[in-house]
């Protein structure tokens, strides 16, 4: 893989697969596009925490005591508004006690710069697990906005999790914020002149709410 592509985790799997062609079938309705994206992100969530730091701890079965394990460190999901919520049911059924933070971005008509127009996660967010969670990367614009304004609130540990990724985003995150690992299920060929994602799946929010 191009070297610029070393913070991006490609989620390789049959079941990976057969969810992602649901999601680009022009013919596929809300229900089941909600549906399709809610699986994937429960088996993105599944490999993105193969690394999850655990602490040893004693446990007493109904026979003797052993050793079992406890989370490190605490876990934030933080789905950018509007389309990165459908990702947060998948997530939560991998870990249920996780927090859930949310952003709320949009695109400054006169600057063309992502503004935040909505912030709410944990106060403090050093040293916790944090995964962003967007359906799509394309131009990367959003995800890199997104991971500052959770650095600056001192967010040091960030994964990105999307669904379709585009080279020129995968870019974007790298070169603004090299400390963060993508994980994704597709990565697509580019974009196209409106910033649209080739060959996609359209517009995520639109076809998660039903507002095409
Ligand atoms: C989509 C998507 C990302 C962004 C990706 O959201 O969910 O947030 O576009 O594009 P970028 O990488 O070029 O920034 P959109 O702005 O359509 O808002 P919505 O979720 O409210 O539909
Ligand atoms: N946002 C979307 O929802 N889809 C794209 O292809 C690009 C940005």
């Amino acid at each position: 893989m191009n070297k610029a592509f070393m913070n991006f985790n490609l989620i390789d799997h049959p079941l990976v697969k057969r969810n992602i062609t649901i999601l680009r079938d022009v013919n596929t309705n809300c229900e089941t596009f909600r549906s399709a994206i809610s699986r994937l992100s429960n088996i993105i969530a599944v490999k993105l925490f193969v690394d999850l730091k655990l602490t040893e701890i004693e446990v007493q079965t109904p026979l003797e005591k052993t050793k079992g394990f406890k989370l490190a460190q605490e876990v934030v999901i933080v789905p950018v508004l509007r389309a990165g919520l459908g990702m947060v049911n998948g997530f939560l059924q991998v870990i249920p006690d996780a927090k859930v933070g949310h952003i709320g971005l949009e695109r400054d008509e006169e600057t063309l710069k992502p503004v935040e127009y909505y912030y709410k996660t944990p106060a403090n967010l050093i040293r916790h697990e944090i995964i962003l969670v967007d359906p799509m990367l394309a131009t990367g614009g959003s995800g890199s906005a997104a991971i500052s304004f959770l650095k600056k609130r001192g967010a040091d540990n960030i994964i990105f999790a999307c669904i379709v990724a585009a080279p020129e985003g995968i870019n974007k995150i790298n070169e603004d914020h090299p400390d963060v690992k993508i994980f994704g299920a597709a990565l697509d060929r580019e974009l196209n002149d409106k910033g649209y994602i080739l060959p996609g799946l359209g517009d995520a929010g639109d076809r998660t709410f039903g507002t095409l």
